[in-house]
């Protein structure tokens, strides 16, 4: 059935384009339709073509007799006037704001904000007469988001946006709708600044929409006069005031592939939890650790360790208070929030490797096993994973503390293989504490972060590692060579700060 039987519509900007487009739906509808535009022989030429229910009539849109004569013909020719399609528009003055003449920024303005405003004036007279009437007027997504067309053309869609709703208010009461149509990237003349060029300059320019937008094909035309129909028709009589974007999403957000691969790659739900740490590798450092979590570290309590020596692991947790259960490596990191790997080189990557794939913040002992892992960043760069470096004078349960409570503010060191670079360091000749030959995990310092960082400098494996001469006088705190995923407890404060 005819969509628009027996309804009278004038569409500005009716020769080319959207609306050429809409003149051709509407008569194909039902409707009798004045085509109204300052291109005479495209004009004529489609009115001719479709026959006794098109006019053509030349109008200036910025000119008010000119717009009141194209309303006086329909109502003359048919008696009515159902649909006003304030819809004739160009591209307006280009350039910085500094840049733009007065003159133009008025000209722009008169064709898209003036021609649509005296459209509604001189239709409105004869809806109200009517009680009912719809009015379109074309917008665009540059009038309903920054940065998708000239800023003064912007500017202007923006006007007819807000003018179209402060009417709908207004006209309301007398059944009559008004709302603002708003094309996204349209295949037209205008939208690729093609006015009067070759047809083949415009397939060309055309052919580079269809990747502008989700929906992957070149917007038409008809997309917009189809929407237009709809609020020509009556099946729309209960919609006013709005600015209906047809777009194929192209000011929705964010192209799919342009988003942050971490939210395009599925990874479990997190919750932070802090109360939840678990350790990968339980030998005389991993019980260590333990053991300081057991005794408690505000807002992390251990809920999990992974040994190869199942037996042995439980044995190390004897005097513990709440012992955690004893899983595999796999299971590890599914059971907590962050993940402390004490583990030996051999399985350095298998409790990394499950703990970043599943997101969490992960804790390596080993400095140097994390660089001879480079991939490890990346992929916590796709999971959300955060990797924490406990670096120089600061290691695991310092880690451990520092995940739980946010800033870094005492140090527990604790050591069993103490690396070369420790020899000598400043605290430990001060206590006379030899570190030589150890056979289990000793506390070697215990006070604050600042006096950490003074008794113990790096040592040159650490700094080989990091890619850094040493530290320095002027660099008292330690920069790696980490990406934006891997946070370094600097002695100051901490990335898990909340
Ligand atoms: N094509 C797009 O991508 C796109 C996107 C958003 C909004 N729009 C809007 O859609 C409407 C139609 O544009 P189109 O893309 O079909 O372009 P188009 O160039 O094909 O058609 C515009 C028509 O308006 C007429 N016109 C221009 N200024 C006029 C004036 N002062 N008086 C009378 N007639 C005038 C032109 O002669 C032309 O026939 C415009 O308001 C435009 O701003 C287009």
């Amino acid at each position: 059935m005819a969509e628009l039987a027996g309804k009278v519509a004038v569409i500005t900007g009716g020769a080319s384009g959207i609306g050429e487009s809409a003149a051709r739906l509407f008569v194909a509808e039902g409707a009798k339709v004045v085509i109204a535009d300052m291109q005479r022989q495209r004009g004529e030429a489609l009115a001719a073509e479709l026959g006794a229910d098109a006019l053509f009539c030349q109008v200036e849109v910025r000119q008010e007799a000119e717009v009141k004569a194209v309303v006086d013909l329909a109502v003359e020719s048919w008696g009515r006037l159902d649909c006003m399609f304030n819809n004739a528009g160009f591209g307006g003055v280009l350039g910085p704001i500094e840049d733009v003449p007065a003159d133009e920024f008025d000209m722009t303005m008169d064709v898209l904000v003036r021609g649509v405003f005296l459209g509604m004036k001189h239709a409105v007279p004869i809806m109200k007469k009517q009680q009912s009437g719809s009015i379109i007027n074309t917008g665009s997504i540059a009038g309903v988001t920054a940065g998708r067309g000239p800023i003064i053309y912007s500017t202007a869609k923006a006007a007819v946006v807000h003018l179209s709703k402060v009417t709908a208010m207004e006209l309301g009461e007398h059944s009559i709708r008004v709302n603002a149509l708003c094309p996204g990237y349209i295949a037209t003349p205008l939208s690729a600044n093609t006015v009067g060029r070759s047809d083949q300059l415009i397939e060309k320019v055309h052919h580079t929409y269809a990747v502008r937008q989700p929906i992957p094909r070149t917007g038409m035309p008809d997309d917009i006069a189809q929407m237009a129909l709809f609020l020509a028709s009556d099946r729309s009589s209960f919609v006013t005031g709005q600015a209906l974007v047809v777009d194929g999403g192209a000011a929705t957000g964010v192209m799919w592939a342009d988003q942050k691969d971490v939210y395009k790659s599925y990874h479990p739900i997190k919750v932070y939890n802090p109360d939840a740490g678990s350790i990968g590798g339980f030998g005389a450092i991993g019980a260590t650790v333990a053991r300081g979590l057991d005794a408690g570290i505000p807002g992390l309590k251990l809920t999990a360790a992974s040994a190869r020596d199942h037996d042995g692991a439980r044995a190390r947790m004897a005097g513990m208070a709440t012992p955690p259960p004893v899983v595999s490596l796999a299971e590890l990191a599914g059971m907590a929030e962050v993940v402390v790997e004490c583990a030996p080189a051999a399985v350095f990557a298998e409790v990394a490797e499950a703990a970043i794939e599943a997101g969490r913040i992960f804790i390596p002992l080993s400095c140097g096993a994390l660089l001879r892992h480079p991939h490890l960043e990346g992929r916590a760069a796709a999971t959300g994973a955060r990797i924490i470096v406990p670096t120089g004078a600061l290691v695991g349960l310092d880690a451990v503390r520092a995940a739980a409570e946010g800033v870094i503010h005492s140090v527990h060191m604790v050591t069993r293989k103490p690396p070369n670079g420790l020899a000598g360091a400043p605290h430990l000749v001060a206590n006379n504490i030899n570190v030589e030959n150890l056979k289990t995990a000793k506390l070697v310092f215990q006070g604050t972060a600042r006096a950490a960082a003074r008794g113990f400098r790096p040592g040159p494996n650490h700094h080989r590692n990091l890619g850094r001469p040493g530290r320095q006088p002027q660099h008292p705190h330690h920069q790696g060579r980490f990406g934006c995923h891997s946070f370094r407890n600097d002695h100051r404060r901490h990335p898990l700060s909340r």
